[in-house]
């Protein structure tokens, strides 16, 4: 296809603004996919996704239409994800800038603005679900959402993806005002140079690498290098997504398509990679590496233990086939004495691990107890070194200070509702640094520590504004945490993997509650059991478990007080001993329960 017939965009906007319905218009207008056989939100091909009503990975489609061939990746709306926006962007030279026009602009649509500004893409704005609102409110998101990308009212469109209305308009706007994509200057010795922007595995094809050429041409014969992994394969297949794989014969500058590498090995493709096709007998030339983009940390920590120990061979499997798609997803072994072995994830955020716990469980029928979500800790020891835990138990006992993963916040809340969330900010040590008046909104810049995000901030935040207000975060690096550890001991003796690091100021309250949590879980003994948390070598909550009565005179009529004495003296001594033998045993049902209940 010739270049200047090409048009490479994607679709961005705030969770739920619409974006896989427009892309489901845009593929009927299109005659992608007939009307009769289209489903809604076609490239939201995870169950999960469909079912959530989510996109969780992006979908890249070609398109024609007209004399243009159009390439449309669909990528996700939630902050978690942001990093999957990252990468279509690099992809494309455009986007549409969706809202939903009944929520006006949210976090993630400033969010994913300033990532498509910074990308340099050309960026058409487009007030979506027109349906739901009157002409005189459309009116005034146009004219908001114009005055954010700096251009005239009239060049934002008015869509509704349900109806399908003003669709038609925007593709045309696609190929008028998105530019054809431009090389990046042809390199000798080269045949083809393509970014890897995502991949996925597939039984039969091997890692199979979604990418945009930058220079040059692929044939599905030839042999492709991926140069970050050094790694040299003869291409098993080359094509299209339609959205289905469409294989073809070559992809050319300035196409978005797919390469089956035959890989087994997902670690030999890294996302961001240059691959390429050499000329015959040419050597690499130097500097032919494609300004790629970094590989995403994760940032959340929970190790997954199988509900059933017998399933850790299943949990393995699943897990690998899970990463095999996802990237972004770290895995590692890990131990716990009560829950047996199991595996230490690192994920982009709370939904990103709500979601591979989730996976597992539809995907290969595994279900999972995971401990507390905690963060990646830097802690100074005593000689001045540094070290990172992620588990509080690996805190040594002597140390400098600890610091902590901070982001930067933006929320737009809705000015009646900005109590509220300053009700919830004293909550979650945020610290406002900056606001905004947004016509009836308000713009607020913050910042706070990741670990306060894990422990149920949006859901804090969408309860205490009914919904109505947005955050975007990014992580912004780390600060000194004035944390402790609180420890968790049954009958003396510390339970493993239940220690938490708190904010001093709230330690004692959220270790009491820690405490009754534990007391009401655990099953009684014949004896007492105190429940107690600790932090900085002192004890500070404890309640006791009571002892399960049980009366061993019951069947003695009368008033037989010596032979009473002695049951109730050999009931004592029995209980002692039981107690020395048991040793704070923890069942997995009760540590299942606690850690559930976060
Ligand atoms: P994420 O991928 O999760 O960010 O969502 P999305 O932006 O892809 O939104 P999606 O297309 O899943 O739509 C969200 C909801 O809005 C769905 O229930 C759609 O049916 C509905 N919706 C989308 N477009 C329109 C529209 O134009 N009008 C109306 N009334 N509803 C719409």
């Amino acid at each position: 296809m010739n270049e200047s017939n090409i048009r490479n965009f994607c679709i961005i906007a705030h969770i739920d603004h619409g974006k896989s319905t427009l892309a489901d218009r845009l593929l009927e207008v299109t005659g992608t996919i007939e009307k009769r056989k289209m489903q809604a939100q076609i490239l939201d091909s995870l169950e999960l996704e469909r079912e959530r009503g989510i996109t969780i990975k992006m979908a890249p489609v070609r398109m024609k239409y007209k004399e243009y061939e159009l390439n449309l990746i669909d990528t996700p709306g939630h902050s978690d994800f942001g990093y999957e926006v990252s990468r279509a962007l690099e992809a494309v030279e455009g986007a549409i800038l969706l809202v939903d026009a009944a929520q006006g602009i949210q976090a993630q649509t400033l969010a994913n603005f300033h990532s498509a500004e910074k990308a340099g893409l050309t960026i058409i704005g487009a007030v979506n679900k027109v349906d739901l609102v009157s002409t005189h409110e459309v009116d005034h998101l146009a004219l908001e959402l114009a005055h954010l990308i700096g251009c005239e009212p009239e060049g934002i469109y008015r869509v509704s993806g349900k109806t399908g209305k003003g669709v038609p308009e925007l593709l045309e706007a696609v190929v008028l005002k998105i530019p054809a994509p431009k090389g990046v200057g042809h390199m000798k010795g080269v045949k083809g140079r393509a970014l890897v922007f995502d991949s996925f595995y597939d039984n039969h094809k091997g890692v199979v690498a979604s990418v945009r050429v930058f220079d040059g041409i692929f044939t599905d014969t030839d042999t492709v290098q991926l140069l970050e992994t050094d790694t040299k394969v003869k291409m098993k297949e080359l094509g299209y997504f339609a959205p289905k794989l469409t294989a073809t014969d070559s992809l050319g500058e300035g196409e978005t398509g797919y390469i089956a590498t035959g890989i087994k090995d997902p670690g030999k493709i890294k996302i961001g990679d240059t691959l390429l096709a050499l000329e015959p007998n040419a050597t690499l030339p130097k500097g032919a590496a494609l300004p790629g983009y970094k590989e995403p940390n994760p940032v959340i920590f929970v190790s997954f233990y199988p509900e059933e120990s017998d399933d850790y061979e299943h949990l393995t499997r699943g897990l690998e086939k899970l990463k095999l798609n996802d990237s972004a997803l770290t895995i590692e072994p890990d131990q716990n004495e009560v829950l047996g072995r199991g595996f230490k994830i690192g994920c982009l955020g709370k939904l990103h691990f709500e979601i591979t716990a989730e996976r597992l469980r539809r995907e290969f029928g595994i279900g999972v107890v995971n401990t507390f979500p905690s963060v990646l800790y830097r802690v100074k020891n005593k000689d001045g070194s540094w070290m990172e835990i992620v588990k509080p138990e690996d805190l040594p006992a002597e140390y400098l200070e600890i610091q902590e993963p901070i982001i930067s916040l933006e929320l737009i809340v809705p000015t009646k509702h900005l109590s509220s969330v300053l009700s919830v900010q004293r909550k979650f040590r945020m610290n406002v640094l900056h606001t905004e008046t947004m016509g009836e909104r308000i713009l607020m810049k913050a910042e706070m520590p990741l670990v306060e995000l894990v422990s149920d901030f949006d859901d804090q935040l969408k309860s205490a504004t009914e919904g109505y207000a947005s955050f975007s975060y990014e992580i912004k690096g780390y600060e000194r945490a004035e944390v402790v550890r609180v420890d968790l001991l049954v009958s003396g003796e510390p339970v493993a993997g239940l220690s938490r690091f708190f904010p001093k100021e709230t330690m004692e309250r959220e270790a009491r509650k820690m405490v009754e949590k534990l007391k009401d879980l655990l099953p009684r003994q014949q004896y007492v059991q105190p429940v107690q948390a600790s932090a900085a070598g002192r004890i500070v909550a404890r309640a006791d478990i009571k002892a399960m009565s049980k009366d061993v005179t019951g069947y003695l009529y009368g008033g037989d007080r010596t032979r009473k004495m002695k049951l109730w003296k050999k009931q004592k001594r029995g209980k002692e001993r039981l107690k020395e033998r048991s040793e704070a045993t923890i069942p997995p049902s009760v540590f299942k329960e606690l850690l559930k209940k976060e």
